[in-house]
């Protein structure tokens, strides 16, 4: 009989990783969940209140740049398993100071793969490396991403993102590490970070801001539902094969200032404005440096080879996350203070 499992998600105070712990803890009580996060500005234990005293599960506050306690952290607790979720995950933040995504995401994942590498003696194991869309570049009007499209990153983020992919390759390559990747297309859901497009617009919508709409607003992304992504992390994590990667996708394109529209068109619903009024809150700004024009995943291999696919529409979803971050005010208030407002005036002041 194989040992008990007890795996290593690391990054699972922040946005998807949330998502993800809370999935793993609640469906899976025979597994050992061992959440390793540093909580930056973008971790935090609120996120996953709900599953701080399962008996399953476990917080270690820790920094996966720090290679030395991660070979301690794999002995103490016998880790046989990794989801590696941590990251630094904002292109614009990217874009002001690229050394935290180089040290977080390529060397903390150098030193993770390290670690299991060291502590693993046989081929028991996974070692799943969650990625981005983004490592593909950008596209034009035509054509999808595929996992057989060549790598072209273009924005340090996705650069950094792109080099700790190729690590878990060669990893897999020189030292038959078992690996799984997948690359994802834009998340959206309940306890994002509220610098990322969507949970920005609805909180700037709600306090009457200005909607910062970067460009033209003609730029496309591919959007999720964030708990269709864990459940599609579940489903590779479990069945996917080894050595291999699989993109994950909506199959739900929008141009931003389309989306922007949207949800202020629902917003207005929301909180009884006539219709039209959000609407007037959209400023064209400048552009992102390098803004990717467009991203579109073709998720037809892990539809048919693993029979995932997305759960809800993109309407439904989108109402259930306006929802709550409504519902939600005191999670919003906590973390768009201090720091966070620092950020926000540097970054679009003008
Ligand atoms: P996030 O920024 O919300 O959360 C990242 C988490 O990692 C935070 O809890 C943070 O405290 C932790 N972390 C950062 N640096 C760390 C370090 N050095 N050591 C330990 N923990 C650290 O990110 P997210 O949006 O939840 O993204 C999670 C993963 O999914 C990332 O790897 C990202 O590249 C990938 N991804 C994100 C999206 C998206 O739309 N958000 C899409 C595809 C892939
Ligand atoms: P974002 O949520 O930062 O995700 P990513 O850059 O990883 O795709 O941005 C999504 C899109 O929205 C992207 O094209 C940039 C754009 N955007 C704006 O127009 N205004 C904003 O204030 C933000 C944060 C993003």
């Amino acid at each position: 009989m194989s040992q008990p499992k007890t795996i290593l998600i690391t990054g699972g105070a922040g946005f998807i990783g949330s998502h993800v712990i809370r999935l793993f803890v609640h469906k899976y009580p025979q597994y050992k969940i061992v959440n390793l996060d540093k909580l930056t500005y973008a971790g935090n234990l609120e996120n996953i209140r709900d599953v701080e005293k399962a008996s399953n599960y476990e917080f270690v506050k820790g920094d996966i740049q720090d290679k030395n306690f991660l070979t301690k952290l794999f002995e103490e607790k016998n880790i046989t398993d990794v989801l590696h979720l941590a990251a630094e995950s904002h292109v614009d933040r990217s874009i002001s100071g690229p050394m935290d995504f180089i040290m977080t995401n390529i060397v903390g994942t150098a030193n993770l793969l390290e670690a299991a590498r060291n502590y693993w003696k046989d081929e028991n194991h996974i070692f799943y490396h969650i990625s981005t869309d983004e490592v593909y570049g950008s596209l034009g009007a035509e054509g999808f991403f595929e996992e057989t499209t060549a790598y072209d990153p273009r924005s340090p983020y996705s650069a950094s993102k792109a080099s700790s992919d190729h690590l878990v390759r060669a990893y897999h390559h020189t030292y038959k590490l078992p690996v799984k990747i997948s690359n994802c297309s834009n998340n959206y859901g309940s306890h994002q970070f509220p610098e990322k497009l969507i949970p920005l617009m609805i909180n700037n919508i709600k306090h009457n801001k200005p909607l910062p709409v970067y460009g033209k607003g003609e730029n496309v992304r591919d959007w999720l539902w964030v708990e269709d992504h864990a459940r599609a992390i579940d489903v590779i994590f479990h069945t996917g094969k080894i050595g291999e990667t699989y993109n994950i996708g909506g199959w739900n394109e929008w141009t931003n200032i389309a989306l922007v529209k949207f949800l202020c068109q629902i917003m207005d619903r929301k909180l009884n404005r006539a219709a039209g009024e959000s609407e007037k809150l959209i400023s064209y700004v400048t552009d992102r440096a390098g803004h990717d024009l467009r991203y579109a995943i073709d998720a037809t291999k892990i539809k048919n080879e693993l029979g995932w696919m997305p759960s809800i529409k993109f309407e439904e979803g989108l109402e259930k996350t306006v929802d709550w971050y409504l519902q939600n005010e005191n999670w919003v208030n906590a973390i768009t203070s201090g720091d966070y407002q620092k950020y926000y005036e540097a970054h679009y002041k003008g």
